[in-house]
């Protein structure tokens, strides 16, 4: 094999990674991983994008938990606030102190930091060596070796393809239970406080066939819920080259034909695309989960009109009364930001009363936060003072902690599958797992283990947990 091996490298037909892969499966102690250090922020699309940079790595890198021994360190950002920016310039100055004691380590931004502030930010922040924006991880391996040839390097180019549909990424963080599959990239909404579309570039879909072999490996391999990413997953739309559409409605009815056993969720869907269609699809199979994430981000119309939600609150109302027409056990969660540009108190009422109305079981809230370069930057002052948006945040988030309570206590008597991720925090004798309407339940951990489906009759609650007895 060798001989042969030599003459195709020799001819230039055969490339060294694939000759380290070879080495790895079937003579792993002749080969020297270096060692890989990721770290994410922000959404899950960055976590599923970092197990395609470890795929993309994975030749020359095995992946550490131990930063301080790690050759290569990257961080995987997110631009979406001002403070998640901040925080990462911090961490990089921590990263500093590592560096100067081991000197050869090398030091990489990915994701959409990179991507806003480009080659810049290597200028203003000299721990850095590499930078590559999120459509630019398979230049990742170049960028390396012009690092170790002494450059800086980078690349920020974004894509109007690329979709890594041919990596199967390197689950290294993941439970063994529940998989991410991305299934496109990048955002065509423009929302007007939303840095997103810059950072992530046009929206593209992913083949339906590159996905289904994918969960069709995490089924393989054990796993018993898949999560289906995008920004905006409803509009996911994939044309074969003989003309074959799949919708987002489609390829989910797919992916859970798979197998009753797997679960299939999906993030995150804007209020103006979700169909009927979807919403059919979501309550005739019983392994879709009853959990729709819908972030409203306002519940006026005049503030959805200058955010370009491009749906006023009474068209946001329809869906969620249809949502609950046609699967009444559903759970749906939300976004808002509180304080948006010329938000009056009147506007910010609109707000908590349209989170009564819905009643929902979950909310990720945020205070506006300017983004450079976004519409609602150069068009409109953010003129809501600090200490009233902070006022107004901790409102609606005390709202959605009375909602949330209530939500649970409507389930206390009720019996939920639930699927098993591990052992609860507090304990080694209870185990937690999720319900199909996302709710991390706990109980008591019998002969189970994590990967089984458990049936759970809930005795009490909080507004976080439900608390439960296996039935
Ligand atoms: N300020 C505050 N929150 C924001 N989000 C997006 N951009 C901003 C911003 N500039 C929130 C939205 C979005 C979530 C991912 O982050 O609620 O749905
Ligand atoms: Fe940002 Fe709006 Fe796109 Fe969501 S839909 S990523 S908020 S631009």
């Amino acid at each position: 094999m060798i001989f042969k091996r030599r003459r195709q490298i020799y001819n230039n037909n055969y490339n060294i990674s694939s000759l380290k892969k070879e080495i790895r499966t079937f003579a792993p102690q002749f080969l020297i991983m270096k060692k890989l250090f990721i770290e994410t922020y922000g959404c899950q699309m960055n976590v599923a994008d970092s197990e395609v940079v470890a795929s993309i790595l994975s030749p020359e890198y095995e992946i550490t938990d131990d930063e301080q021994s790690a050759d290569l360190i990257l961080i995987n950002t997110c631009s979406v606030r001002d403070n998640a920016e901040q925080r990462i310039r911090h961490r990089l100055q921590e990263l500093a102190a590592i560096k100067k004691r081991r000197p050869g380590m090398m030091v990489g931004l990915l994701g959409c930091m990179a991507e806003r502030l480009k080659q810049q930010i290597l200028e203003e922040e000299p721990t850095l060596d590499l930078v590559a924006g999120p459509d630019a991880y398979r230049s990742l391996p170049r960028l390396i070796e012009e690092v170790a040839a002494g450059e800086k390097a980078y690349d920020v180019i974004l894509s109007r393809t690329e979709t890594y549909d041919d990596i199967m990424p390197v689950r290294y963080a993941a439970n063994g239970v529940s998989g991410f599959i991305s299934i496109m990239r990048g955002c065509d909404n423009f929302c007007s406080y939303c840095v997103v579309p810059f950072t992530r570039g046009r929206e593209r879909s992913r083949s339906p066939h590159t996905i289904l072999t994918e969960a069709q490996q995490l089924l393989a391999d054990g796993y018993k819920e898949v999560t289906l990413l995008g920004q905006n997953v409803n509009s996911y739309r994939y044309e074969e080259e003989d003309g074959t559409v799949t919708t987002f409605a489609q390829l989910m009815e797919r992916v859970a034909q798979l197998s009753p056993q797997l679960r299939v969720r999906f993030a995150t869907s804007h209020p103006k695309d979700i169909s009927d269609e979807l919403i059919h699809t979501i309550a005739k199979y019983p392994n879709i989960c009853k959990y729709i994430h819908l972030p409203v981000q306002a519940g006026s119309t005049s503030i959805l009109q200058r955010m370009n939600r491009v749906y006023t609150r009474e068209q946001y109302l329809e869906r969620i009364a249809t949502i609950k027409r046609v699967i009444p056990d559903c759970a749906i969660a939300t976004d808002i930001i509180a304080g948006f540009c010329g938000e009056t108190e009147e506007e910010h009422q609109a707000t908590l009363s349209l989170m009564r109305e819905v009643g929902y079981a979950y909310a990720y809230m945020f205070r506006y936060s300017v983004r450079d370069n976004t519409y609602a930057a150069t068009h409109f002052a953010d003129d809501v003072p600090d200490e009233l948006k902070t006022k107004r945040l901790e409102e609606i988030i005390a709202l959605q902690q009375q909602l949330s309570l209530e939500h649970n206590q409507r389930d206390v008597g009720k019996t939920f599958k639930v699927l098993v991720e591990g052992a609860s925090k507090r304990s080694e004798e209870q185990l937690f797992g999720r319900n199909s309407q996302n709710k991390v339940v706990v109980f008591p951990k019998g002969n189970h283990k994590k990967g089984d489906y458990v049936n759970v009759r809930i005795t009490s609650c909080t507004a976080a947990t439900l608390i439960g007895t296996l039935s």
